[in-house]
């Protein structure tokens, strides 16, 4: 008791799929019976935030239940902490963190696409930090600069040095290991040469800065559009279907499924069940 797993989604890169990826893992988590804390440091964008009270709207309009996280909205004020001093946006995350992890199982936090103090000092609670990143070199480039040709890493960039501070901090204070797992988001099925080099790159930077390469999330059309209802293709039973079914749901969940095995965790145990139907 009062040893959550903390579960950091982070990338130093806006738009690479940090908030989609934190609202189906959250969504699938509790669909696993786990009792999940949300915390969201993207104190301006608070996608997290939208979406959990979106789902409550949702529910509460359909009279339909699903399950619900621990909720702790470390900016009540809206964009008020956003633009209050580092240190007192600390103090908010430390509260929170400090409250939600005597009581989760998992606390799950989302973090904003730069390196601000309140997402460095998740990253450096972490257990386990989930990056999605695009299909891209652009994307690419936030993790290392590796040599053309010969594929040896050149340097670190930029939020492969926050990673590796944060891990050493851990080190030093818990002698605990943070797993880090990079996937790849959106992947366009129509991309197989830009994805096979990319491929080649995420591996060699793997070994080199030190992460585990999981297995990636396709773009569809279902992992944006249930958001407005606060649903994610977890949520999706008879009960709860705002939209059609289709066979790209039933896709989506067996990616989300093996994503979730990956990451180490269970979950969405019925996907099945909605196969069949
Ligand atoms: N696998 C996906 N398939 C379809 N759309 C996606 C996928 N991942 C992310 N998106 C969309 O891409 C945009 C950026 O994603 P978001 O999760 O907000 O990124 P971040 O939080 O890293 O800034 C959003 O419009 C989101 O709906
Ligand atoms: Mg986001």
């Amino acid at each position: 008791m009062g040893q959550a797993s903390v579960i950091v989604v982070g990338n130093e890169k806006g738009g690479a799929g940090k908030s989609t990826l934190a609202i189906h893992i959250a969504t699938a988590l509790l669909h696993g019976k786990a009792k999940v804390a949300v915390l969201d440091l993207d104190l301006r964008q608070q996608t997290l935030g939208h979406f959990f009270a979106n789902r409550a709207a949702w529910l509460a309009a359909n009279a339909a239940e699903a399950p619900m996280p621990i909720e702790h909205a470390i900016s009540s004020a809206g964009d008020a902490l956003a633009k209050a001093p580092e240190a007192e946006q600390l103090a908010r995350f430390e509260a929170a963190f400090g409250e939600v992890s005597q009581t989760a199982d998992f606390v799950l936090i989302d973090t904003p696409g730069s390196d601000t103090a309140i997402s460095r000092a998740a990253h450096s609670r972490a257990d386990l930090i989930v990056t999605p990143m695009n299909d891209s070199f652009v994307d690419f480039d936030m993790l290392g600069v590796v040599d053309p040709v010969t594929l040896d890493l050149k340097r670190h960039s930029l939020y492969a040095e926050t990673v590796w501070s944060c891990r050493k901090q851990r080190a030093t204070a818990e002698r605990k290991q943070i797993d880090w797992v990079v996937l790849r988001n959106r992947l366009a099925p129509t991309e197989a040469r830009n994805r096979r080099r990319l491929d080649e790159r995420v591996e060699a930077l793997s070994k080199k800065v030190g992460f585990r390469v999981g297995p990636g999330l396709r773009d569809r059309v279902i992992y944006r559009e249930l958001f407005p209802f606060g649903l994610t293709v977890a949520d999706l039973s008879p009960a709860i279907r705002p939209v059609a079914m289709s066979l790209q749901h039933v896709a989506a969940r067996q990616e989300l499924r093996a994503l979730m095995v990956a990451l180490g965790f269970q979950g969405l145990d019925d996907a099945e069940r909605i196969a069949a139907e």
